[in-house]
C-alpha cells in the first residue's frame, strides 16, 4: 500500500510499504477514505523528530471502511463505516472505566512513561503505524472505533477522530460559565473549532479568538467571533482583552497553540539547536529540559481573570519548563489539560453532525488532496501558505 512516512525533520515522503495484516484477535483492518493532517503532526515534523525513525507511518485522524476483523471483534464487520480515534484504548481497564481513554492501562507506553498508545505518534506513544495510508491496522478495534452512518460526505464525520473531541474537551475543561467569557489562543483547526463549540453550545458567551495568521482570523470573524491579531496587539494583548471583559479578564482561556508558540525566543533556540544534535543526545534533553516555547501558556496565565480556568489543549513536552508559579498561585488559577478522551465526547458531538451542520464541518477543510500530495500539504500547513488551515488527504 501507499503510506505517508516520516523521513527526517521537515521531510515526509509517500512510499510503498507492506499492507497491514491482522495480528491479534482484537485487530481490524480499515480501508482509509479520508485522513487529516493535524497540528500535532507538525510537532513530529519538527521538534519531536528525535523520537521518530525514518519510515514511520504518520497520521492519527483517519476514517474509512472496515475491510477485515479479527476473531475477537464481534461489534464490527466488513463494510461498516468507521472513524478511528487518535488514541488506542481497550475500553475495559481502570482508566477506560473512568472514561480516561488517553490513559488506558492496557496500551500505556510504560517504556517512556507515557499514556495510551497513539496512532502515528513517535516512540513516546508506542511507534504504532499511523493512518495517513491506504490501510490501517487498528489494535483493540473492538473499542477503538466510532461507527458512523452511511450517506453524508466524509467531511461530516472525519473530525470525530481528533479535532471535534479535542475542542469539545478543551471547552469543557475551560469551565466557562454559560454567560461568561472565553479567550481562545490560536485559531488553527483546534482553536477555531473551540470557538465554534463555545459559541454554539452557549450563544450568550463572549468568545474572543487570538492568532496572527490573516486567513485564520478571517475564518473566525466570519462566524461572528471577535478576533484579535496578535501582531497588531503585541504587548497590549492583556490590556485589550481586559477592556473587552469588564476590566477583570476572561473567566476562561483555552491554549490551542502548544509547544511551538510564536514569541518565545529562548526555547525557540533550544528547539533549533536540538535539531542538529544526534537523537541519542536530543531524546534525554527533550525529556528533561525546559524545551517548550511557552508564549501561549504564559499569556493564558496573564490573561485569565483571578480565580479563572486555563485549559491546555496545545501539546507540551518539556519536563523542566519554567512556569510563573507566583502568578498562578496568587491568581488562584485552575488548570486542566491533556490529550482528548475521544470516545467520552462522541455522544455529545454526534447529534451536532446533522445536515444543518451547526459547527460548519462540511466546509471546515481548506484543502482536499491525494495521499501522493502529502509532502506539499505538510509544507503549506506548516508554513501557513496558500490559506491552509485543515488538509484532508484522500487515499
Ligand atoms: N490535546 C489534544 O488531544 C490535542 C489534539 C490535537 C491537537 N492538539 C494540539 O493543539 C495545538 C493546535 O493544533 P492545531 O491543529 O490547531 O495546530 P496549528 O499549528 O495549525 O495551530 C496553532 C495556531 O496557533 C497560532 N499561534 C502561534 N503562536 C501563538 C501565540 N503566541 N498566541 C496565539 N496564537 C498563536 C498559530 O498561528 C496557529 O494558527 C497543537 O499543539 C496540537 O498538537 C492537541
Ligand atoms: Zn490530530
Ligand atoms: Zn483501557
Amino acid at each position: 500500500m501507499r503510506a505517508v512516512t516520516w523521513q527526517d525533520r521537515r521531510k515526509v515522503s509517500v512510499d510503498t510499504v507492506p499492507d497491514p495484516i491482522i495480528q491479534e484477535p482484537t485487530d481490524a483492518i480499515i480501508k482509509i477514505t479520508s485522513t487529516n493532517i493535524c497540528g500535532s503532526d507538525l510537532h513530529l515534523y519538527e521538534v519531536l523528530g528525535a523520537f521518530m525513525d525514518p519510515g514511520d507511518i504518520l497520521g492519527h485522524e483517519p476514517m474509512g471502511i472496515v475491510e477485515e476483523v479479527g476473531s475477537g471483534v464481534t461489534n464490527l464487520k466488513a463494510g461498516d463505516r468507521v472513524v478511528i480515534p487518535f488514541q488506542i484504548s481497550c475500553g475495559h481497564c481502570y482508566m477506560c472505566d473512568r472514561t480516561l481513554y488517553t490513559q488506558c492501562e492496557t496500551t500505556q507506553v510504560r517504556e517512556h512513561g507515557s499514556g495510551a498508545a497513539l496512532f502515528g505518534y513517535s516512540k513516546l506513544y508506542g511507534q504504532v503505524p499511523g493512518g495517513q495510508a491506504e490501510y490501517l491496522r487498528v489494535p483493540h478495534a473492538d473499542f477503538t472505533h466510532i461507527v458512523v452512518p452511511d450517506g453524508p460526505p466524509d467531511d461530516r464525520f472525519v473530525y470525530l477522530s481528533d479535532v471535534l473531541p479535542t475542542a469539545w474537551q478543551a471547552v469543557a475543561y475551560a469551565d466557562v460559565p454559560a454567560d461568561g467569557s472565553l479567550v481562545v489562543l490560536g485559531l488553527g483547526p483546534i482553536g477555531d473549532m473551540c470557538t465554534r463549540i463555545a459559541q454554539h453550545t452557549h450563544p450568550d458567551r463572549k468568545v474572543i479568538g487570538v492568532d496572527m495568521v490573516p486567513e485564520r482570523l478571517a475564518r473566525a470573524r466570519a462566524r461572528g467571533i471577535e478576533v484579535i491579531d496578535l501582531d497588531e496587539a503585541g504587548d497590549d494583548l492583556t490590556a485589550i482583552i481586559q477592556e473587552m471583559t469588564g476590566g477583570r479578564g476572561p473567566d476562561s482561556v483555552v491554549d490551542a497553540v502548544g509547544m511551538e508558540a510564536h514569541g518565545s525566543p529562548g526555547a525557540s533556540m533550544v528547539q533549533r539547536m536540538a535539531q542538529h544534535l544526534p537523537d541519542a543526545v536530543t531524546q534525554p534533553l527533550l525529556k528533561t529540559a525546559g524545551v517548550d516555547r511557552l508564549a501561549a501558556v504564559t499569556s493564558a496565565i496573564d490573561l485569565v481573570r483571578r480565580g479563572g480556568t486555563v485549559s491546555l489543549s496545545g501539546v507540551y513536552g518539556g519536563m523542566a519548563d519554567p512556569m510563573p508559579m507566583m502568578t498562578m498561585f496568587d491568581k488562584q488559577i485552575q488548570f486542566r489539560m491533556g490529550q482528548a478522551n475521544v470516545k467520552k465526547w462522541a455522544p455529545d458531538i454526534l447529534p451536532l453532525l446533522g445536515d444543518d451542520d451547526p459547527l460548519g464541518v462540511d466546509t471546515f477543510a481548506t484543502h482536499r488532496v491525494s495521499l501522493e500530495e502529502a509532502p506539499h500539504a505538510y509544507e503549506i500547513f506548516q508554513k501557513k501558505q496558500d490559506g491552509a488551515v485543515k488538509i484532508i488527504l484522500q487515499p
